[in-house]
């Protein structure tokens, strides 16, 4: 048993939509998580930058004492996830190979759309896991540099919204079976997701994927939370827009949380 905090990282409220799935699943595990947004997008940043912020966040959450780092951020996983792994002595998650992998299971025709910031996409690293799995699954990726801006300012519901969504994804309908939304702000945009790729598209949520193998994890080390505990107090920190931050993880995982301003 551990009750230590599990912590989460992500430039801004997209970690989110791992944390509700965690919350789902293993509600003992109590939850540190830092969100850049005075940063955010990270997308579109080099990766020397992206580099530097992540380990910003990485050593924020080693100061609060937890007992294993998620990075449920992509664009932080494609850059800088195995350097951290290999630096710390805590398991550390990343969102990108529990995406890839729960697309090859569900993929009817072997055609894998990818959808994710800049710098996920110039990665290449999703094609490059799915296909070291699975070599004859054709990748389509695609960034959508617009998608983190309007989450982010909390217009995921707007009409503005639907239209850049449907501009943005127009390339891809029609060519995939499966598309992964390789980068965890983009499960706010579900709804307008799922319409414009239409209902024989299966959508693949990386966020909620890794809670899967977080859950492994903690069983393998066995360093799971007591569940004769109280539910744990989470404890949420940005570095910017406390309250817009509060306003998007209220309504998203349908709970008061503690929200902080802290400076990286
Ligand atoms: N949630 C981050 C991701 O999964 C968004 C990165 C960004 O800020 O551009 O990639």
């Amino acid at each position: 048993m551990d009750n230590r905090p599990i912590g989460f990282l992500d430039s801004g409220v997209g970690g989110l939509t791992v944390v509700r799935e965690l919350m789902r699943q293993l509600p003992h595990e109590k939850i540190v998580y830092i969100g850049d947004s005075a940063r955010a997008p990270y997308g579109p940043r080099p990766a020397e930058q992206i580099r530097e912020y992540t380990w910003e966040m990485v050593n924020f959450l080693r100061a609060q004492d937890v007992k294993m780092i998620v990075f449920a951020c992509n664009t932080a996983t494609a850059v800088a996830w195995e350097e951290v792994k290999k630096a710390l002595s805590i398991p550390v998650l990343g969102v990108i190979l529990p995406g890839a992998s729960a697309a090859i299971k569900v993929s009817s025709q072997g055609k894998i759309g990818v959808i994710g910031t800049p710098m996920t996409v110039s990665s290449d690293i999703y094609r490059e896991k799915i296909q070291l799995l699975a070599p004859n699954i054709q990748v389509l990726s695609l960034a959508c540099p617009k998608f983190v801006p309007i989450v982010e300012s909390n217009e995921a519901k707007s009409s503005l919204a639907k239209k850049i969504v449907y501009e943005s994804l127009a390339p891809l309908v029609g060519r995939v079976d499966t598309l992964v939304l390789g980068c965890t702000h983009y499960p706010l945009l579900r709804p307008i997701i799922e319409n414009v790729m239409g209902p024989d598209v299966v959508l693949i949520d990386s966020g909620a994927e890794c809670v899967r193998d977080i859950s492994v994890l903690l069983n393998y080390f066995q360093i799971n939370a007591s569940r004769d505990s109280l539910l744990p107090n989470h404890q949420f920190y940005t570095s910017a827009g406390v309250e817009s931050f509060q306003e998007i993880a209220n309504s998203w995982l349908d709970e008061e949380i503690n929200v902080e301003d802290v400076e990286l």
